[in-house]
């Protein structure tokens, strides 16, 4: 698709940039986005009645299962080509702040330096009743047990129901405030607060874009919808930033 030229000049003159990554900005790294039937061994699961703490109480073994596999599947695929052009993007901009949704560290393993993990990360864990540091739990158990309390170990993500934690809350509602453009990238902006993040930044002046193959409940609210892939068209962006 043809990227609007006032996408690239509101880009070009922005004091500072926001972005909101979500799944679908793994989604051509192989990772499964949240949205679509997952295939194989878990296809009979649903993975928004996994991502609970209520699931997790019910039955342990299985959430801790579910994210051993995501994991797993996480550590064998690579950042894709819309990772690494954010890199470029944070690189060639006045001020730039990446939130994301996603808990896969693709960002970072791209060479993203500041990532405001909205949702946390795969790879961490903690305790379930306290906030012991579980750091040397015995990782075979499934679930293992906390070494200091003996509560189940659980993964370090924000479930439903859960508070985000308070500094990426506080940083990513500052940049959209204060942010000239929001991107809101790969995302069905569904999943509050972080589908907010984008009214906010409308709200206080800024243009929203949105990247996504598909319409989603926040496209008639941006002021430009990019219809495509994120690793399409973000380093197709990055390359007409580059040329005057
Ligand atoms: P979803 O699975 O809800 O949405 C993924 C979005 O990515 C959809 O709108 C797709 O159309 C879009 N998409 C798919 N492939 C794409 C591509 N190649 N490029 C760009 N977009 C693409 O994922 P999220 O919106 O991230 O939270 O879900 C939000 C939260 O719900 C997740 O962080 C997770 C989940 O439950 C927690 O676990 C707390």
């Amino acid at each position: 698709m043809e990227i609007p030229a006032e996408v690239v000049a509101g880009l070009r003159a922005a004091r500072h940039i926001c972005v909101l990554t979500g799944a679908g900005a793994s989604a051509e790294s192989g990772v499964p986005t949240f949205r679509e039937a997952q295939a194989g061994l878990w296809e009979q699961y649903d993975p928004l009645e996994l991502a609970t703490p209520e699931a997790f109480l019910r039955d342990p073994k299985l959430v801790w299962q579910w994210y051993a596999w995501r994991r797993e599947l996480i550590s064998r695929v690579e950042p894709n080509a819309g990772h690494h052009a954010l890199v470029e993007l944070a690189r060639i901009s006045r001020q730039f702040t990446l939130v994301t949704q996603n808990v896969d560290e693709l960002h970072q393993r791209a060479g993203s330096e500041y990532v405001v993990e909205f949702h946390g990360n795969i790879f961490n864990n903690r305790c379930f009743d306290g906030n012991c540091d579980v750091g040397d739990a015995d990782t075979e158990a499934s679930p293992p047990k906390c070494p200091h309390c003996g509560g189940y170990v659980r993964p370090g993500v924000v479930w439903f129901g859960e508070q985000i934690p308070s500094d990426a809350l506080e940083l990513a509602n500052n940049a959209a405030v204060a942010c000239d453009v929001f991107m809101s990238i790969g995302t069905s902006s569904h999943v509050w607060p972080a589908a907010g993040l984008a009214d906010a930044a409308r709200q206080n002046g800024a243009m929203v874009v949105e990247i996504n193959p598909d319409v989603t409940s926040q496209s008639s609210h941006s002021r430009y919808r990019l219809a495509g892939k994120s690793g399409v068209i973000l380093p197709e962006l990055v390359r007409l930033l580059a040329h005057q």
